[in-house]
């Protein structure tokens, strides 16, 4: 496989949240040149590594972003607010947050004559449909979020194509690991369940617990997303971005967690959450042939891990910090009544 000249200066998106700052980890590690973006609606500041240029700033505010990318070699657009049960009741926001931000954000990198755009989809594109997730599937997205992350896809190919600049669109699924954010009540099973326990609270689980997913760590996320910025094969291809086995149960994930924390499992079954989807994986395939993709840690050493993080820094309550637009029936009273 012939390999393109390094990357000298990248651009991250929501390099305070959970994947940004570990990418930005990973490149500054190379040697190159980090600048970063994030508005903190999520992640936390102090996961923005030491030695990234970090700018506050919104990536809906094109003329910064076009400014802020001059000279960028590659831009990876991490930065979203990527809650897909909770944009059926606050689609508005989620959708400037991921498409008109996604379309912001493409242009700009145009603009300031990047060479690579890397834009960072999700498995909702997907939706219903038959698993494991193949990338030639045709998407049929069951919520705001999926529909607005292929919406998103779609401009950033369309823009990419007709300017000439190269793009990547990579499909990363159900990620854990330090860093992740915990506090926050609408996503992230896997911190949610821990940071519950670690309070002796009882576990919200929506339906009966048999919706079934695959979790990765974030490192195995990190190694192919970097070489997204210089490998040539990647060019002009959507790639999932995950492990096709240790296909659990959300009620499987739940008693895993309890007994790694050595903590007896209380659990509230609640009534599903509307759209979601029962079995989510993608297949592996892809980035196994393009990217030597191989996943190095267990979903057992990897809950460990975030486990570990979470417990240093100690349990926080649950902020419910994003207004509900559509209040009704269907939307979890975890949600529209904040626990004590
Ligand atoms: N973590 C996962 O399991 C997972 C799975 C599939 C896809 N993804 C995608 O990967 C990307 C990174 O996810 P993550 O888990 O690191 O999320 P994250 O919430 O930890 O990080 C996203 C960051 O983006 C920032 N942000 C959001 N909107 C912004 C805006 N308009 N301007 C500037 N900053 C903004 C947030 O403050 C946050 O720090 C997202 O695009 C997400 O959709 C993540």
């Amino acid at each position: 496989m012939r390999e393109a000249a390094p990357a000298q200066r990248v651009f991250i998106s929501g390099v305070a949240g959970f994947l940004g700052s570990h990418l930005a980890d990973a490149f500054l590690a190379d040697g190159l040149e980090v600048v970063g973006v994030d508005n903190l609606v999520g992640g936390y500041l102090d996961n923005v590594p030491a030695g990234v240029s970090f700018h506050r700033a919104d990536c809906n505010d094109f003329a910064r972003m076009r400014a802020l990318m001059q000279g960028v070699d590659v831009v990876y657009h991490c930065a979203a607010t990527a809650y897909e049960g909770l944009s059926v009741f606050s689609p508005h926001f989620v959708t400037q947050n991921v498409v008109t931000a996604t379309s912001g954000m493409v242009s700009a990198a145009i603009a300031s004559r990047a060479r690579r755009f890397v834009f960072c989809s999700s498995m909702a594109r997907y939706g219903e449909n038959e698993v494991p997730f193949s990338e030639d599937l045709a998407p049929r997205p069951q919520d705001p979020y999926g529909i607005g992350k292929l919406a998103a896809e779609l401009l950033v190919r369309n823009l990419a194509e007709t300017h000439g600049v190269e793009w990547v669109v990579a499909v990363p699924h159900n990620i854990i690991g330090p860093r992740q954010k915990y506090d926050d009540p609408y996503r992230n099973v896997a911190a949610i369940f821990v940071n519950s326990l670690l309070q002796g609270r009882r576990l919200s689980i929506y339906g009966d617990g048999s919706q079934r997913r695959c979790f990765s760590f974030v490192s195995d996320v990190v190694a192919p997303l970097r070489q997204m910025a210089t490998s040539p094969a990647c060019a002009g291809q959507v790639i999932n971005v995950g492990p096709d086995d240790e296909f659990v149960s959300v009620l499987e994930l739940a008693q895993l967690v309890a007994r790694l924390m050595d903590v007896e499992l209380r659990c509230d079954f609640l009534p599903p959450r509307p759209r979601e989807v029962p079995f989510a994986n993608c297949s592996a395939a892809k980035a196994r042939a393009l990217l030597g993709y191989e996943p190095r840690v267990s979903l057992e050493e990897g809950l460990r891990q975030m486990i570990d993080w979470i417990r240093a820094r100690g349990p926080r309550p649950f902020l419910h910090h994003v207004d509900l637009e559509i209040v009704s029936d269907a939307t979890p009273r975890t949600w529209s009544t904040p626990e004590p």
